[in-house]
């Protein structure tokens, strides 16, 4: 388990990160997402300790992590294996080679027969067994980060941290990497934090998420939980709800649908009991991992509030006017 408290950080006397708190727990996928600039490479390099944070507590499975003190510094770094959006292989090395280097580095005999089986072992994982000898330049962008995905599992991390490892690749090869996240997740049972602004990716494969803005959590929870009834603005605009293109007159009521009511024909029901027509003036639906969630926007007659209230309380519907 991860704990981040009161983690701040400065460059050049500009702070970058104002005071995060975050736990990740075992076995979890966690997401942090935010605008460019938010602070959330900043604060993935301050966790697995490329970076030096200046105050605050990094405290790794009960442990508080000593930026300073260089040989705790070198076996946390050990215990988490890092991707990036650029892959960062070595162009001299083969597939096989690039996966082994962390290996050399920390003395490690590659050619030991358990490190051979290992390091084969993790080509197939990743599914890249017939381009065991190719070079990266022979390879897609997507089995590129691949092979950056078997190398950083090399060590045996109990943490995966990803940083954009998706935003370089087209949205069906994203879809690919994502499953394979989710599997060595599931099978592996490592701990997997991805830093993005793809809220695809989220969506897809993070049980929680943290939403950074300009270097502090503004919210944290369950994706769906922030996506379908976002409470900040900056988290709507972030979304780009279009609740800006609403009709000005009349009074705009937005529902919201959480699973077995997501699907359930509300308001045509609606319409027909209270003998109303209502127009639907914004809508979506959205996929989290097993889940539908949606969300409405109905236009109606200022005098049809408190009967169309009533009547979403009774049939247990989130709802609210919107300002
Ligand atoms: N080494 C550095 N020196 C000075 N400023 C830095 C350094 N690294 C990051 N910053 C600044 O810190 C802020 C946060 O940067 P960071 O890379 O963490 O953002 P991000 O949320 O990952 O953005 P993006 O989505 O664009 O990757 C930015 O204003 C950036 O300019
Ligand atoms: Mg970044």
């Amino acid at each position: 388990m991860i704990e981040i408290r009161e983690l701040k950080k400065s460059f050049q006397g500009l702070e970058v990160l104002k005071g995060i708190s975050l736990s990740i727990q075992d076995g979890e996928i966690y997401g942090i997402i935010g605008q460019s600039g938010a602070g959330k490479s900043t604060l993935l390099r301050c966790v697995n300790g490329l970076e030096a944070y200046d105050s605050g507590d990094l405290i790794v499975d009960g442990v508080r992590v000593d930026v300073r003190e260089k040989a705790s510094l070198r076996e946390l770094q050990k215990r988490m294996g890092m991707i990036f959006q650029s892959f960062n292989l070595l162009e001299r090395l083969d597939v096989y080679q690039n996966v082994a280097l962390p290996l050399k580095f920390w003395g490690i005999n590659p050619r030991s027969p358990e490190s051979r089986r290992k390091i084969e072992d993790l080509i197939r994982l990743v599914g890249l067994e017939d381009k065991i000898h190719a070079r990266p330049r022979e390879l897609s962008g997507g089995q590129k980060q691949r092979v950056a995905i078997a190398r950083a599992l090399v060590l045996d991390p109990q943490f995966l941290l990803c940083d954009e490892a998706t935003s370089a690749l087209d949205p069906e090869i994203t879809k690919g990497i994502l499953a394979l996240l989710q599997k060595i997740n599931r099978e592996l049972g490592i701990t997997i934090v991805v830093v993005t602004h793809q809220m695809e990716v989220v969506k897809q494969i993070c049980n929680r998420i943290a939403f950074l803005s300009n270097g502090k959590v503004l919210s944290e929870g369950k994706p769906e939980e922030l996506f379908v009834m976002p409470t900040q603005e900056e988290i709507r605009q972030f979304l780009r709800d279009g609740s800006s293109l609403l009709p000005k007159s009349g009074v705009n009521v937005q529902l919201y649908f959480f699973d077995e009511t997501s699907e359930e024909p509300i308001v045509t029901e609606m319409a027909r009991r209270l003998g109303k027509n209502f127009n639907i003036v914004w809508a979506k639906l959205e996929d989290f991992r097993e889940n539908v969630y949606g969300s409405l926007v109905l236009n109606i007659q200022e005098a049809d509030v408190q009967e169309v209230g009533a009547f979403l309380d009774q049939n247990h519907i989130h709802w609210e006017v919107l300002p």
